[in-house]
């Protein structure tokens, strides 16, 4: 299987997965052998939104390599700032560099970009849509510590809306034996339908709860998350929220004992620092993970030969109507593309289900 951008979990297999693990074990145990492999490539790092360690070690990950970087964290010093389109921004910097690695608030914009790129594009996480890179890291630090991904009870717990890392994450547990998973949010943080239903279609599993602290015992992996404060469009959405989910070093008495205690990182509260001593607290050593396996990814794909791309200009109105997709600003030029999920129309680049009945202004 060629993956020629990293855009969508979906576009990744697990015997993908596994064979990328390996080349990133190589670079744990000898990453002497790797000071060179990737010497001359240029990765163009551009983040539209912040970030600590998926810029960090993304930037570190190509440094090992023995290449270099360009980018903005920061959009406002850019020509972005005086109203350039995300397909010329991309069309620029996939001039300049061998590899894109982006990170943008709207849904679906890694997708959109991908489609103006020369050169390969990594999806460093679209609004609250996927953070595949994340999953990768996250099967990574499931492999080193437990050997192999498969047989587990996965929790995943907190803002499952909203929380990118959860949706890809889930989506890509499904293709590994035996995994079975526990929801665990209030119900209007519930997982979205899109990830439900691409779990019944692999027949996985899945219950949803409320309550972490009569879940924890029954979990193999207990992977918690931050409200996404940022993604709130009312400020007493996130008041009522906050706070619900605390892990502290007590409510650990009655977990298993090689329970593995994840979190994507950063944390706000929902888990208390007396945890952070506690063994099965990996989520440290899981965000150094994340730079090895970024090290295997780039060295798969920046030295994949650049191709021309001409995607159609189309002009016709969108067809999507998620505030967040990436169509509502970029809408005007993007193909409009869409796709089925499980018998219903949703759109190619946030995933969010077409409505049946268009508004007024809409023709098709
Ligand atoms: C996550 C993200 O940006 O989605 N962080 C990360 O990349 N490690 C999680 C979060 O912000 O809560």
């Amino acid at each position: 299987m060629t993956v020629r951008h990293l855009v969508s979990i979906e576009d990744v297999t697990a015997e993908w997965f596994m064979d990328l693990y390996e080349t990133c074990k190589d670079m744990i145990h000898y990453p002497d052998r790797y000071t060179d492999a990737c010497h001359g490539k240029v990765m163009a790092s551009l983040f539209f939104e912040p970030s600590t360690r998926t810029n960090f070690s993304f930037q570190t990950a190509i440094m090992r390599l023995g290449g270099s970087v360009f980018g903005f964290s920061n959009p406002s010093a850019t020509a972005v700032a005086k109203g350039e389109s995300l397909a010329d921004t991309i069309r620029m910097v996939s001039a300049y560099g061998d590899a894109v690695v982006m990170r943008s608030p709207q849904e679906g914009a890694a997708a959109a970009g991908a489609l103006y790129s020369e050169v390969p594009l990594m999806n460093a996480g679209d609004g609250g849509h996927m953070h595949p890179t994340q999953t990768l890291t996250d099967l990574t630090t499931i492999s080193q510590k437990r050997g192999y991904v498969g047989d587990l009870n996965v929790g995943l717990c907190g803002d499952l809306k909203n929380g990118r890392t959860v949706h890809s994450l889930a989506i890509a547990l499904a293709n590994f034996p035996n995994i079975q998973f526990t929801f665990i949010a209030p119900r209007e943080m519930a997982m979205p339908g899109y990830v439900l239903t691409a779990l019944k279609e692999k027949g996985v599993r899945y219950h949803e709860v409320t309550n972490l602290d009569s879940t924890i015992p029954q979990l193999d992996v207990l992977y918690m998350t931050r409200i996404q404060k940022e993604r709130f469009t009312d400020p007493l959405e996130y008041e009522r929220n906050k706070g619900l989910y605390i892990l502290t070093r007590r409510k650990l008495d009655r977990a298993r004992k090689d329970l593995l205690i994840m979190h994507p990182l950063p944390r706000v509260d929902e888990i208390s620092p007396d945890v952070d001593e506690d063994p099965r607290a990996v989520y440290f050593e899981q965000a150094r993970y994340g730079m090895f396996i970024r090290m295997a990814l780039l060295h798969r794909l920046c030295h994949a030969p650049r191709e021309a791309t001409k995607p159609a200009y189309d002009p016709a109105p969108r067809l999507c109507q998620n505030d967040r997709c990436v169509t509502m600003t970029e809408g005007w030029y993007l193909p409009n593309k869409t796709r089925t999920l499980a018998g219903e129309m949703v759109c190619a680049y946030c995933d969010k289900k077409i409505p049946d009945i268009m508004p007024e202004n809409v023709s098709v």
